[in-house]
Formats: structure tokens, sequence, C-alpha cells
């Protein structure tokens, strides 16, 4: 999802000029603008929380609501390995591993200021989680209890279903995929991929027109 282009307008009156100019995007692997971080603070599961963000990440300025929904709402047992994919500045895998201590958590996304971001973040938090700078699974290793997401629906679909696709071979028997997203803004057709992977869905958690669906993998062992 690199090489998007845009036209600015630049120049004074006499002398506009018309510039090509590569966009950023919260999903683009690197981002061009300058790091500026800033510290903010978010409430999520009982907790407050210092966190750093900045410009060129999903929701800078403040916490997603759907993503506030799945830190209240996901389901993570104690000893869980849990995979925060697509993790941006790292508010849900923090939030959780704060939660669940004895969860093995692992962070992964592929945009490299968000990972800065979030090993920031695992520092100023004091927890102790892995933070992977990659393109979906590319470098993630072994099986989950859990995978959770909010996916990057502005990346596209195709994108979205293939993750959903791909959650499948990284969970173990009886793991859970949780998903968040707006159910008229796309959550309608990820709920029906989950269901067409998984052969199961449910919505979990609904909350502002966003709703958390979750699928199980179940193995046959016939
Ligand atoms: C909707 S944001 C959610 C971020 C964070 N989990 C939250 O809820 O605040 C989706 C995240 O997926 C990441 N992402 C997009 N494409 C990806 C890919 N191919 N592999 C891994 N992460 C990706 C984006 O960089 C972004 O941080």
């Amino acid at each position: 999802m690199i090489g998007l282009y845009g036209l600015v307008i630049t120049g004074r009156r006499k002398n506009l000029q018309v510039k090509r100019v590569k966009m950023e995007h919260y999903y683009s692997k690197k981002q061009t603008s300058s790091f500026r971080p800033v510290k903010m603070i978010i409430r999520a599961r009982g907790r407050t929380l210092d966190i750093y963000t900045a410009g060129g990440v999903f929701s800078p300025k403040k916490l997603d609501m759907g993503t506030a929904l799945l830190i209240d709402t996901a389901v993570v047992k104690p000893g869980w390995r849990v995979l925060d994919l697509g993790c941006g500045y790292g508010p849900v895998g923090i939030s959780l591993k704060k939660a669940h201590k004895s969860i093995e958590m692992v962070m992964s996304d592929v945009n490299s200021r968000a990972v800065k971001l979030t090993k920031m973040n695992t520092k100023v938090n004091k927890v102790d989680v892995e933070v992977i700078c990659c393109d979906s699974f590319e470098k993630i290793k072994g099986k989950f209890d859990t995978i959770i997401l909010n996916p990057p629906q502005t990346a596209g679909k195709q994108l979205c279903f293939q993750m959903i696709l791909d959650s499948k071979e990284f969970l173990n028997d009886k793991g859970s995929l949780q998903i968040v997203a707006r159910h008229q803004k796309g959550g309608k057709q990820l709920c029906k991929k989950m269901e067409g992977v998984f052969g199961n869905v449910c919505e979990a958690a609904k909350k502002s027109g966003f709703r958390v669906y979750v699928s199980e993998r179940i193995e046959n062992k016939g």
C-alpha cells in the first residue's frame, strides 16, 4: 500500500506550482512527515495509561471508539498467547497485558512509526511484550490462543479478508479471532467473511455503531 500520490499547490499567487507528493497513510510502511511524539492519556479496561502518539499513525489524537470497545470487551484468559495484529501505537496490546500479567503478548504492525511508538509505550507502561514490524503474518512465529484485530479497512477489503484467512492458520484449536468494526461501514462484510472462513461467528459486543465479531477455530478431528 505504498506509492500513492497526491497533488499539492505551492508558491505565491503569481508563481503557483503544482507538485506531485507521496501521500502518507496510517498503513504505509514508512512515514515521511517529521516524527513529533505527543503524550496523551487513555482510559480503557478500568485503567489510565500514558501513551505516546504522533502523526502518520492510526487515530493519533484520541483513542478510536472501536479500539476502546475492543479493549474493554476482548476475552483473554490467564496464560494465553495473544497477538495484537496491526497494533498501531499499541493501546490494545498494552492495556490487555497490563490487565492480564500472565499472558504472552505479541504486537505487530507494518507501519514502522507505529512500531516505534509501541516500543516507547511498552517502556513507559512497563510491560514485557514482543513487538514486531512486519507485513501481516510475514514474521509471526507460532500459534496463538487469540488474535485481536482492529482491521485497516482504509487499506482495502482484500487485505482485511486476507488477514482473516491467514489468522486461522495462526490459531490453536479453539483459538479465537476477535475483530472490531463499524457494522454499517464494512463490518457486516468482515463478519460474513469470518463466518465463511471459520464456519462460525458471533457478535460479542456492540456500541455506537461498532461491533466486536468473534470466530473460533474448530479443528476437524474426524
Ligand atoms: C485501524 S488501525 C488499528 C490500530 C490499533 N490496533 C488501534 O486499534 O488503535 C489498523 C492497523 O493495521 C496496520 N496495518 C495495515 N496494514 C497492515 C499489514 N499489511 N500488516 C500489518 N499491519 C497492518 C496499520 O498500520 C494500523 O496501525
